[in-house]
């Protein structure tokens, strides 16, 4: 495996959900170059049918944090990437999924951290519409909060932590079938 190959997958695996930042703020180039790695996201047919609005301004972070159940710890972020998708169904789910990982793989590779704030319910997504200007026919499902890692503080509860062992999500060849055993290459 090549340096730069190695260094991604331990990117990826290490890569965790940040919760608790740092007060430093986010450089606007970081942020523009996020919008430049979101732009190029491929999407359904390449549609492309999002909108993102940056906010970096504390009040409306602390404003978008109290938008539904699962936003609060947007408080204190140092800046905000609220994305908004225009349509339904599960091409468009996917395609905001998508934008999303991209630019968060995008925000650990500048070092920064980043984590999903969900805006549960309808009601909140209208509070979001309204407080960014956003037209009606845009829905903002989530935004992505960023900053630096406060590595002090616990980012996450055991709860939401951890993964399933992998046999019980992934099979070889058919449904329930272990790995097939590999001789080692080695002598
Ligand atoms: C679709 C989706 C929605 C999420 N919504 C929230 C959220 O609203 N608030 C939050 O704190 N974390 C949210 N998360 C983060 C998950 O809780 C987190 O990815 C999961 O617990 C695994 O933790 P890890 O990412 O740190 O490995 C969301 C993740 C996904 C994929």
């Amino acid at each position: 495996m090549t340096t730069s190959g190695s260094t991604v997958l331990t990117t990826l695996l290490g890569l965790r959900q940040s919760r608790r930042f740092l007060p430093t703020p986010v450089d606007h180039e970081d942020l523009a170059q996020l919008l430049e790695v979101a732009r190029w996201t491929g999407s359904s047919k390449n549609s492309q049918p999002w909108h993102l609005v940056v906010v970096t301004d504390p009040a409306t972070n602390g404003a978008l944090a109290e938008c539904g159940a699962f936003a609060g710890f947007l408080e204190g972020v140092t800046a905000s990437i609220v994305v908004a998708v225009e349509g339904e169904g599960r091409a468009v789910a996917y395609d905001d999924g998508r934008l999303q990982e991209r630019v968060m793989l995008a925000a650990a590779g500048l070092g920064l951290g980043s984590g999903t704030a969900w805006f549960s319910d309808g009601e909140s997504r209208k509070r979001v519409r309204e407080l960014l200007g956003l037209p009606a026919r845009f829905e903002p499902w989530s935004a992505i909060g960023l900053g630096y890692t406060d590595r002090g503080q616990s980012q996450a509860s055991p709860r939401l932590s951890g993964r399933k062992p992998l046999e019980e999500i992934a099979s070889w060849g058919r449904y329930g079938q272990a790995a097939p055993h590999r001789p080692s290459r080695r002598p």
